[in-house]
């Protein structure tokens, strides 16, 4: 997220907007999303989340049944861009890490060292398209793992950079081992693909491959992957350029949707079990978690915004949910819809970004000792100094007077918030302590 924290909801990151030739790029993405959706017919949940691992550089793992057009998908993706080499893959038991990384070099072997030659392997790929990813062994998936997740061919003492953006992964089943396990976590966006029974996309189907075969269909623009790049990199808040803003409270928010859509996950699968403890807990792992927000950037910037809003949470089942299980995404649906009426219908969201705002002075202040002499007010530009001096101003009347004055001012508009949810309450009590404890005279001990 943001770190400025002081210049915290200026209207001015609102209304920032993309330079031209990145907007121009967005435009171009909606339109090769609307163009794959054409050519793949019925995948548009598929489409979307592959967009998404594009634009979050991140991969995606596709569970389907043969022949639904796994291929042709990934293939009509990558097709959409220029600039990019893609390594392709079928796995298979009796590969060893070096189909993916490049041949070893047989002089270095001699020598005693393991060297792969890296030229047009997955190390040098900016895409990749492994099919049947859960038949290559154990082994292999293992040295696999950092390649995706750290972007380096680490093996001995060859340890180089890749500029690997997305992998799409295709397999028929999941085969479970702790080497899968983390494989899977690897893998942000999920989706199942069931082949078509609806006659009319059965017919839409045989149309495309009247006219296109099992070809890629030629895009009539394409995207530079340095567009791609630069626009992931705005998402990922690692641009120099652009900075996009997280509100706080949309934030938090957001991790509250996603509890709230966990438990109800948990509580679906022990009712479907019927108390047979069998099976592993539907989890939301915190690199997840963590990678939600990048997915809630990426949401906003398709709408062209730099700012992420609360109604772009709604849209986190695209990272949280497996596409193409209904039921997850009905359950994302209720966990979102129930939390948004709490929060919007009672001013709980107001509440909720007011003591955020102050928990953010109280970790300045925690930084800075010196802080606590200068008024709050001066502290902070964001709602809180409106709230906390506004309401100091009419109902103590007084003038600052250094750290004592602080105390009483925030404990007094501490004690003065009514909570309105339960998650609203235990932040309030949080924060008690913190300012309890920011203006203690001694160490407080555990
Ligand atoms: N949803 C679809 N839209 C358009 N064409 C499709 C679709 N599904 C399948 N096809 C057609 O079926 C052919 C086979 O699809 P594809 O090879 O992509 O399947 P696959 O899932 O990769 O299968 P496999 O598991 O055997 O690798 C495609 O070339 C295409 O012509
Ligand atoms: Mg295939």
């Amino acid at each position: 997220m943001s770190q400025r924290g002081a210049t915290g909801y200026g209207a001015v990151m609102t209304e920032a907007q993309l330079p031209p030739d990145l907007d121009r790029g967005i435009t171009a993405m909606r339109d090769a999303i609307a163009f794959v959706e054409r050519r793949v017919i019925n995948r548009a949940s598929v489409v979307k989340r592959i967009f998404a691992a594009l634009l979050t550089r991140e991969h995606v793992l596709l569970q389907a049944r043969t022949g639904v057009g796994k291929s042709l998908l990934a293939h009509q993706v990558f097709a959409m861009f220029t600039g990019a080499s893609i390594f392709e893959v079928q796995a298979s038991k009796e590969q060893q890490p070096d189909t993916y990384f490049g041949a070893l070099d047989l002089d270095e072997l001699k020598r005693g060292k393991i060297w792969h030659n890296t030229e047009g392997s997955l190390v040098e790929a900016q895409f990749g398209f492994i099919d049947e990813i859960f038949d290559a062994n154990d082994y292999t998936l293992r040295a696999l793992l950092t390649l995706l997740n750290e972007r380096r061919l680490v093996r001995g003492v060859q340890n180089v950079a890749s500029p690997l953006h997305t992998v799409v992964g295709a397999t028929n089943y999941v085969r479970v081992s702790q080497v899968t396990e983390a494989l899977l976590d690897r893998f942000l966006y999920k989706a199942v693909v069931e082949s078509d029974r609806d006659p009319f996309f059965m017919y839409r189907i045989s149309q495309q491959f009247i006219r296109h075969r099992g070809h890629v269909a030629a895009a009539p623009a394409t995207i530079t992957f340095d567009i791609l790049k630069r626009l992931s990199d705005i998402v990922r808040g690692h641009s120099e350029e652009i900075e996009m803003h997280v509100p706080r409270s949309v934030m938090f928010f957001a991790n509250l949707v996603l509890r709230h859509y966990e438990s109800l996950h948990q509580r679906a699968d022990k009712d479907r079990r019927k108390g047979d403890g069998s099976g592993a807990e539907f989890r939301i792992s915190p690199r997840t978690q963590a990678k939600a927000l990048d997915a809630l950037r990426a949401i906003a910037i398709m709408n062209r915004r730099l700012d992420v809003r609360i109604e772009d949470v709604g849209r986190l089942n695209i990272v949280l949910c497996t596409g193409g299980i209904a039921e997850e995404k009905d359950m994302f649906r209720k966990a979102y819809e129930s939390l948004r009426q709490q929060y919007t219908a009672t001013h709980a969201l107001d509440q909720l970004r007011d003591l955020l705002d102050l928990q953010d002075l109280i970790d300045r202040v925690t930084d800075d000792r010196k802080l606590l002499e200068q008024p709050i007010s001066e502290l902070t530009t964001t709602a809180v100094k409106k709230t906390v001096t506004d309401w100091a101003r009419e109902k103590l009347g007084i003038q600052h007077t250094g750290p004592e004055h602080n105390r009483r001012l925030l404990t007094a508009f501490l004690e003065e918030i009514d909570p309105l949810t339960d998650e609203i309450r235990l932040i309030k009590k949080r924060l008690e302590a913190e300012v309890h404890e920011i203006f203690a005279a001694d160490v407080t001990w555990g």
